[in-house]
Protein backbone atom coordinates (compact mmCIF):
# COMPACT_ATOMS: atom_id res chain seq x y z
CA UNK A 1 0.00 0.00 0.00
CA UNK A 2 1.71 3.25 -0.77
CA UNK A 3 1.53 6.00 1.38
CA UNK A 4 -0.36 8.48 -0.63
CA UNK A 5 -3.04 10.11 1.69
CA UNK A 6 -1.81 13.26 3.25
CA UNK A 7 -5.49 13.94 4.71
CA UNK A 8 -7.15 12.19 7.06
CA UNK A 9 -10.66 10.52 5.65
CA UNK A 10 -13.45 13.36 4.71
CA UNK A 11 -16.87 11.61 5.80
CA UNK A 12 -20.92 12.98 5.19
CA UNK A 13 -23.95 11.44 6.87
CA UNK A 14 -26.57 11.90 4.43
CA UNK A 15 -29.67 12.03 6.78
CA UNK A 16 -32.53 11.58 3.62
CA UNK A 17 -35.67 12.20 4.79
CA UNK A 18 -35.16 11.08 8.07
CA UNK A 19 -35.39 13.04 11.88
CA UNK A 20 -37.55 15.51 13.33
CA UNK A 21 -36.12 18.50 14.64
CA UNK A 22 -35.47 16.82 18.03
CA UNK A 23 -34.02 13.74 16.91
CA UNK A 24 -31.91 16.11 14.50
CA UNK A 25 -30.69 17.90 17.24
CA UNK A 26 -29.49 15.46 19.63
CA UNK A 27 -27.90 12.76 16.27
CA UNK A 28 -26.11 16.16 15.82
CA UNK A 29 -25.08 16.94 19.32
CA UNK A 30 -23.41 13.60 19.57
CA UNK A 31 -21.66 14.14 16.45
CA UNK A 32 -19.94 17.17 17.68
CA UNK A 33 -19.40 15.59 21.31
CA UNK A 34 -18.06 12.52 19.79
CA UNK A 35 -15.49 15.30 17.55
CA UNK A 36 -12.44 15.88 19.69
CA UNK A 37 -11.87 12.46 19.68
CA UNK A 38 -11.64 12.29 15.71
CA UNK A 39 -9.20 14.67 14.92
CA UNK A 40 -7.87 14.47 11.26
CA UNK A 41 -11.13 13.77 9.69
CA UNK A 42 -13.43 15.92 8.23
CA UNK A 43 -16.87 15.47 9.11
CA UNK A 44 -20.15 16.98 7.42
CA UNK A 45 -23.62 16.05 8.37
CA UNK A 46 -26.32 16.55 5.88
CA UNK A 47 -29.93 16.88 7.16
CA UNK A 48 -33.06 17.52 5.18
CA UNK A 49 -33.65 21.27 4.60
CA UNK A 50 -35.91 21.92 7.68
CA UNK A 51 -33.48 20.79 10.16
CA UNK A 52 -29.95 22.18 8.69
CA UNK A 53 -30.91 25.53 10.88
CA UNK A 54 -31.02 23.06 14.61
CA UNK A 55 -28.08 21.25 13.32
CA UNK A 56 -26.14 24.08 12.53
CA UNK A 57 -26.73 25.50 16.41
CA UNK A 58 -26.07 22.08 17.48
CA UNK A 59 -22.61 22.05 15.90
CA UNK A 60 -21.80 25.30 16.47
CA UNK A 61 -18.22 25.66 17.44
CA UNK A 62 -17.03 21.79 16.55
CA UNK A 63 -15.60 20.62 13.88
CA UNK A 64 -18.42 19.23 12.54
CA UNK A 65 -19.39 20.80 8.83
CA UNK A 66 -22.98 21.51 7.43
CA UNK A 67 -24.34 20.68 4.24
CA UNK A 68 -27.89 19.89 2.76
CA UNK A 69 -29.02 17.56 0.25
CA UNK A 70 -29.75 19.79 -3.40
CA UNK A 71 -30.27 22.81 -4.49
CA UNK A 72 -31.50 24.72 -7.16
CA UNK A 73 -29.69 26.35 -9.96
CA UNK A 74 -31.15 30.14 -9.82
CA UNK A 75 -30.35 32.38 -6.79
CA UNK A 76 -33.63 33.47 -6.27
CA UNK A 77 -37.16 34.03 -7.95
CA UNK A 78 -40.66 32.17 -8.38
CA UNK A 79 -38.99 28.79 -8.11
CA UNK A 80 -41.96 27.18 -5.85
CA UNK A 81 -40.19 24.69 -3.13
CA UNK A 82 -36.60 24.79 -4.30
CA UNK A 83 -33.99 26.12 -2.25
CA UNK A 84 -31.17 28.07 -3.32
CA UNK A 85 -27.02 28.58 -2.86
CA UNK A 86 -27.02 31.42 -1.05
CA UNK A 87 -29.83 30.47 0.80
CA UNK A 88 -27.60 27.64 1.99
CA UNK A 89 -24.85 29.48 2.51
CA UNK A 90 -26.58 31.50 4.65
CA UNK A 91 -28.40 28.93 6.67
CA UNK A 92 -24.56 27.64 7.22
CA UNK A 93 -24.14 25.19 4.66
CA UNK A 94 -20.53 24.61 3.63
CA UNK A 95 -21.60 21.65 1.38
CA UNK A 96 -24.16 20.41 -0.65
CA UNK A 97 -24.87 17.15 -2.31
CA UNK A 98 -25.58 17.15 -6.17
CA UNK A 99 -27.03 14.18 -8.05
CA UNK A 100 -27.02 11.93 -5.88
CA UNK A 101 -28.92 8.88 -7.24
CA UNK A 102 -32.05 9.14 -5.70
CA UNK A 103 -32.41 12.35 -7.17
CA UNK A 104 -31.17 11.16 -10.50
CA UNK A 105 -33.34 7.99 -10.39
CA UNK A 106 -36.55 9.55 -9.07
CA UNK A 107 -36.62 12.95 -9.61
CA UNK A 108 -35.53 13.07 -13.14
CA UNK A 109 -31.89 14.78 -12.67
CA UNK A 110 -29.40 14.40 -15.70
CA UNK A 111 -25.94 15.39 -16.03
CA UNK A 112 -27.09 18.63 -17.57
CA UNK A 113 -28.91 19.69 -14.12
CA UNK A 114 -26.14 17.78 -12.13
CA UNK A 115 -23.65 20.73 -13.90
CA UNK A 116 -26.10 23.38 -13.72
CA UNK A 117 -26.12 22.94 -9.81
CA UNK A 118 -22.44 22.29 -9.03
CA UNK A 119 -21.98 25.25 -10.94
CA UNK A 120 -24.47 27.26 -8.48
CA UNK A 121 -22.97 25.57 -5.81
CA UNK A 122 -19.23 26.61 -6.59
CA UNK A 123 -20.71 30.29 -7.05
CA UNK A 124 -22.40 30.55 -3.74
CA UNK A 125 -19.60 29.57 -2.03
CA UNK A 126 -20.30 25.93 -1.38
CA UNK A 127 -18.35 22.70 -2.27
CA UNK A 128 -20.46 20.60 -4.17
CA UNK A 129 -20.54 16.34 -3.47
CA UNK A 130 -21.35 15.13 -6.88
CA UNK A 131 -22.34 11.75 -7.15
CA UNK A 132 -21.98 9.47 -9.81
CA UNK A 133 -22.60 5.61 -9.82
CA UNK A 134 -23.64 2.54 -12.06
CA UNK A 135 -26.56 0.51 -11.93
CA UNK A 136 -26.54 -2.96 -11.69
CA UNK A 137 -27.17 -3.97 -15.52
CA UNK A 138 -24.30 -1.49 -16.69
CA UNK A 139 -21.97 -3.41 -14.35
CA UNK A 140 -23.12 -6.59 -15.20
CA UNK A 141 -22.77 -5.24 -18.99
CA UNK A 142 -19.29 -4.18 -18.53
CA UNK A 143 -20.09 -0.68 -19.03
CA UNK A 144 -19.62 1.21 -15.46
CA UNK A 145 -16.18 3.28 -16.11
CA UNK A 146 -18.13 4.26 -19.70
CA UNK A 147 -21.42 5.57 -17.68
CA UNK A 148 -19.13 7.00 -14.97
CA UNK A 149 -17.11 8.80 -17.47
CA UNK A 150 -20.23 10.12 -19.16
CA UNK A 151 -21.22 11.40 -15.75
CA UNK A 152 -18.52 12.99 -15.02
CA UNK A 153 -18.08 14.76 -18.11
CA UNK A 154 -21.41 16.07 -18.51
CA UNK A 155 -21.45 17.20 -14.65
CA UNK A 156 -18.42 18.78 -14.50
CA UNK A 157 -18.46 20.53 -17.92
CA UNK A 158 -16.97 23.68 -17.54
CA UNK A 159 -15.30 23.30 -14.68
CA UNK A 160 -11.79 24.68 -13.82
CA UNK A 161 -8.52 23.36 -12.61
CA UNK A 162 -9.36 25.91 -9.64
CA UNK A 163 -13.12 24.78 -8.88
CA UNK A 164 -11.72 21.13 -8.75
CA UNK A 165 -9.93 21.95 -5.76
CA UNK A 166 -13.95 22.52 -4.02
CA UNK A 167 -15.49 19.95 -5.61
CA UNK A 168 -16.24 16.05 -4.08
CA UNK A 169 -16.66 13.36 -5.94
CA UNK A 170 -18.85 10.55 -4.58
CA UNK A 171 -18.79 7.29 -6.18
CA UNK A 172 -21.98 5.87 -5.29
CA UNK A 173 -22.78 2.03 -7.15
CA UNK A 174 -26.62 2.55 -7.35
CA UNK A 175 -27.12 -1.28 -6.98
CA UNK A 176 -24.66 -0.91 -3.53
CA UNK A 177 -27.25 1.90 -1.72
CA UNK A 178 -29.29 0.80 0.81
CA UNK A 179 -29.14 -2.51 0.13
CA UNK A 180 -26.36 -4.07 2.47
CA UNK A 181 -24.63 -4.74 -0.53
CA UNK A 182 -21.11 -2.98 -0.16
CA UNK A 183 -18.95 -2.85 -3.24
CA UNK A 184 -15.24 -4.88 -2.25
CA UNK A 185 -12.93 -2.76 -1.55
CA UNK A 186 -10.99 -4.26 -4.58
CA UNK A 187 -14.56 -2.74 -6.77
CA UNK A 188 -14.62 0.30 -4.98
CA UNK A 189 -10.61 0.89 -5.52
CA UNK A 190 -10.72 0.21 -9.36
CA UNK A 191 -13.46 2.83 -10.07
CA UNK A 192 -12.14 5.77 -7.91
CA UNK A 193 -8.64 5.01 -9.65
CA UNK A 194 -10.36 5.45 -12.99
CA UNK A 195 -11.59 8.73 -11.70
CA UNK A 196 -8.51 10.11 -10.53
CA UNK A 197 -7.19 9.15 -13.84
CA UNK A 198 -9.85 11.02 -15.48
CA UNK A 199 -9.72 14.35 -13.06
CA UNK A 200 -5.89 13.80 -13.88
CA UNK A 201 -6.47 14.22 -17.73
CA UNK A 202 -9.21 16.74 -17.69
CA UNK A 203 -7.45 19.27 -15.04
CA UNK A 204 -3.84 18.25 -14.30
CA UNK A 205 -2.52 18.40 -10.92
CA UNK A 206 -5.91 20.89 -10.38
CA UNK A 207 -7.41 17.13 -9.82
CA UNK A 208 -4.89 16.14 -6.81
CA UNK A 209 -6.77 18.46 -4.29
CA UNK A 210 -10.15 16.29 -5.39
CA UNK A 211 -11.27 14.20 -2.86
CA UNK A 212 -13.08 11.00 -4.27
CA UNK A 213 -15.49 9.19 -1.59
CA UNK A 214 -17.41 6.09 -1.43
CA UNK A 215 -20.83 5.79 -0.98
CA UNK A 216 -22.88 2.45 -0.85
CA UNK A 217 -23.68 0.70 2.95
CA UNK A 218 -20.77 1.81 4.49
CA UNK A 219 -20.90 0.61 8.01
CA UNK A 220 -18.03 0.25 10.45
CA UNK A 221 -17.47 -3.56 9.83
CA UNK A 222 -16.16 -2.57 6.61
CA UNK A 223 -14.68 1.41 6.64
CA UNK A 224 -11.59 0.08 7.93
CA UNK A 225 -10.97 -1.64 4.51
CA UNK A 226 -12.19 0.56 2.21
CA UNK A 227 -10.71 3.35 3.64
CA UNK A 228 -7.05 1.25 3.29
CA UNK A 229 -7.70 1.58 -0.54
CA UNK A 230 -5.02 4.45 -2.12
CA UNK A 231 -8.05 5.97 -3.81
CA UNK A 232 -10.74 6.14 -1.02
CA UNK A 233 -10.81 9.19 0.48
CA UNK A 234 -13.59 8.56 2.75
CA UNK A 235 -17.62 7.91 2.52
CA UNK A 236 -20.96 9.51 2.39
CA UNK A 237 -22.71 7.23 4.72
CA UNK A 238 -26.90 6.95 4.45
CA UNK A 239 -28.05 4.61 6.61
CA UNK A 240 -25.00 4.23 9.19
CA UNK A 241 -25.15 7.71 9.81
CA UNK A 242 -28.90 7.67 11.08
CA UNK A 243 -26.67 7.14 14.61
CA UNK A 244 -24.19 8.42 16.00
CA UNK A 245 -22.31 5.14 16.86
CA UNK A 246 -22.29 3.89 13.27
CA UNK A 247 -21.72 7.23 11.75
CA UNK A 248 -18.72 7.84 14.51
CA UNK A 249 -17.62 4.17 14.26
CA UNK A 250 -17.14 4.51 10.12
CA UNK A 251 -15.30 7.61 11.27
CA UNK A 252 -13.10 6.16 14.02
CA UNK A 253 -12.02 3.06 11.86
CA UNK A 254 -10.82 4.82 8.76
CA UNK A 255 -9.16 6.51 10.60
CA UNK A 256 -7.13 3.90 12.13
CA UNK A 257 -6.48 2.83 8.38
CA UNK A 258 -4.76 6.33 8.08
CA UNK A 259 -2.81 6.14 11.01
CA UNK A 260 -1.48 2.76 10.07
CA UNK A 261 -0.30 4.54 7.12
CA UNK A 262 1.08 7.72 8.28
P1 LIG B 1 -26.46 3.91 2.36
O1 LIG B 1 -26.69 5.24 1.47
O2 LIG B 1 -25.24 4.15 3.19
O3 LIG B 1 -27.71 3.77 3.17
O4 LIG B 1 -26.25 2.79 1.39
C1 LIG B 1 -25.62 5.93 0.90
C2 LIG B 1 -26.13 7.14 0.15
O5 LIG B 1 -27.19 7.04 -0.49
O6 LIG B 1 -25.51 8.22 0.16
Amino acid sequence: MLARKRRGPFVAGNWKMHLTLAEARELAREVAAAAPGLGGSGLVLVPPFTSLAAVGDAVAGSAVGLGAQDLYWEDKGAFTGEVSGPMLKDAGCAYVLVGHSERRRLFGETDETVNRKARAALRSGLSPVVCVGEVLEEREAGRTTARIDLQLAGGLAGLSGEDMGRVIIAYEPVWAIGTGKTASPAQAEEVHAHIRRRLEEAYGKGAAGCAIIYGGSVKPANSYSLFKEENIDGFLVGGASLEADGFVGIVREALRAYREET
